[in-house]
């Protein structure tokens, strides 16, 4: 069976095919965006939804329904209890409340960053809880029409540490300098290697969540 992954980042997904392997799901052939489209280039549809889930289920219909074939979306972000679960969808754009102004993305990281430090202001570490989720959904292809049939939710669990002690780490992207991660919150998400974030990232949990499913025949494309 053919999954297409609907991202322009290739890392995505080595990732989902490692993990995939790694509980033994060797039936699923994943491809990119340029292997199933070839030159044509599809629009990116509109992320109107409210949730990660809608948003991804948004992803996943349009590019199956773009490319008639069976294919897999993701959407993902941080949450912060204290601020209601902002920045939630517009984690990407938080530092201009959502809206997409073309910034570069080193430069929207940093204001990200400097935006959810200042909302943070004066909250104590213990009361800084965040996660990261990723919400991966699949569309059929079926009967000449694209259908949403399961969104999973992977989630990872940390803290958002003080100004002073972040931001700080080399690797990763986004909130990953600000992030703490349990057990002991002393380490941020960017001081961790490349292995040690997957085995405890939203992505990953999500990724082998969707990979159970689809081995156990719970959803059979
Ligand atoms: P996207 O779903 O890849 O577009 O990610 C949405 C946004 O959420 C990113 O731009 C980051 O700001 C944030 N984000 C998602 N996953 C991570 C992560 O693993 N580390 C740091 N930031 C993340």
């Amino acid at each position: 069976m053919e999954l297409v992954v609907a991202t322009s980042n290739p890392h995505k997904i080595e990732e989902i095919d490692a993990i995939f392997r790694e509980i033994g799901l060797l039936g699923v052939r994943l491809l990119t965006l340029k292997e199933a489209a070839g030159d044509v280039v599809i629009p990116e549809p509109a992320e109107t939804g409210s949730t990660f889930e809608a948003n991804a289920r948004i992803k996943a219909k349009a590019y199956a329904a773009a490319l008639q074939r069976h294919c897999l979306a993701d959407d993902s972000g941080l949450e912060v209890d204290v601020l209601g679960g902002e920045p939630g969808v517009i984690s990407s754009h938080y530092c201009t409340d959502g809206r997409e102004e073309g910034m570069p993305r080193a430069e929207r990281d940093r204001r990200n960053n400097e935006r959810l430090l200042k909302e943070l202001e004066d909250v104590p570490l213990e009361a800084r809880e965040a996660r990261f989720v990723c919400v991966m959904a699949i569309a059929a292809w079926v009967g000449h029409a694209a259908r949403v049939v399961l969104d999973v939710r992977g989630t990872c669990p940390g803290r958002i540490g003080l100004p002073g002690d972040v931001p700080r780490g080399e690797h990763g992207f986004g909130y990953d300098p600000l992030f703490l991660v349990p057990p002991d919150y002393t380490r941020a998400s960017s001081e961790l290697s490349m292995d040690e974030k997957n085995a405890i990232s939203h992505r990953g949990e999500a990724a082998r969540f969707l990979g159970q499913l689809l081995s156990a025949g719970v959803v059979s494309l």
